[in-house]
């Protein structure tokens, strides 16, 4: 029988979704469809009590559901309830259980570029929902973490979470220091960069070793990533970030492996040819 995934948000035109997921079941020989639909805020209840009724075995919620769709849930996951936001859902014997993907989604793509995490530490700018996700995925696996970000009460209240979740943090404004020197990891996890405006502080100084990461891949290469290149640092935008959460949310909705070569190469051809 047919399978039904789907995602949810608004805006939701431009989500790859859809193209990543389908060139998965194309790979596998999978008889799915993935489809995207458009929900505003009020519509929330009614779409979730749609997508169970037509029988939908999954779907993913963005923005900007991922804090507001738990109310409708049955169930969350451990990863679900840390970060406070679900972007996977499962409809299992009726029941709709919400997941996240996000932040397991991020240290994958990361460690597959700078190995294991061990001894290193990292430093995060900004502290929205996307950096939270991040920020208690990096701690679960030991990182102390920096965040910085323009309104310090914001980052000092993230790193207060992410201390209460058993990881070390510390906080500070958006400024450079004497972490540029100490730094593994940076990672970028604000929309400043989005329409190609260059990023408050300069990396210039920062150790050539460190991994950088914008969480944007849309533009391709931000001027974050660019001026952080010239820096000689190895960098990383938010594609493979995003293929990773897809590939967790189809483990958790099929309990198989993702084709993730097959599934990289359609967003690879897509970014490739939208820019
Ligand atoms: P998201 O859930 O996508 O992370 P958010 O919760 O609205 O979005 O968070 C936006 C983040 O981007 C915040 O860290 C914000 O900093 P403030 O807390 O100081 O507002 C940061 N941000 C947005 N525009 C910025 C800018 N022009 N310069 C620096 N930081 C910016």
């Amino acid at each position: 029988m047919e399978k039904h995934f789907a995602v949810i948000g608004d805006p939701i035109a431009h989500s790859l979704s859809p193209l990543m997921h389908m060139a998965g079941y194309g790979a596998v020989g999978l008889e799915a469809e993935y489809q995207r639909f458009r929900v505003k805020t009020g519509d929330l209840g009614d779409a979730v009590k749609g997508l169970r009724a037509l029988g939908f075995s999954g779907w993913n919620v963005t923005i900007p559901h991922k804090e507001s769709i738990i109310p409708y849930l049955d169930e969350l996951t451990p990863e679900a309830a840390r970060a406070g936001a679900v972007n996977t859902v499962k409809c299992s014997n009726g029941k709709l259980i919400g997941h996240n993907t996000d932040g397991a989604g991020f240290g994958r793509s990361v460690q597959e570029y700078m190995g294991a995490f061990t001894g290193k530490t990292a430093v995060l700018l900004g502290a929205g929902g996307a950096a939270k996700g991040i920020a208690l995925a990096l701690a679960e696996q030991g990182m102390p973490i920096l965040v910085l970000n323009r309104s310090v009460d914001k980052a000092e209240e993230l790193a207060r979470q992410i201390q209460a979740h058993g990881g070390k943090a510390s906080a500070g404004g958006l400024q450079i220091g004497a972490w540029l020197d100490h730094v593994d990891l940076l990672v970028q996890t604000t929309s400043v960069g989005l329409q190609g405006e260059s990023y408050p502080i300069s990396l210039q100084g920062i150790r050539p070793e460190a991994m950088v990461v914008d969480i944007i891949y849309r533009p391709w290469e931000t001027p974050f990533l660019q001026e952080a290149k010239t820096q000689g640092c190895q960098t990383l935008n938010g594609l493979p970030m995003f293929l990773h959460q897809g590939g967790l949310a189809w483990e958790f909705w099929l309990g198989t492996k993702a084709p993730l070569p097959q599934m990289w190469a359609a967003l690879l051809h897509e970014v490739e040819h939208s820019d």
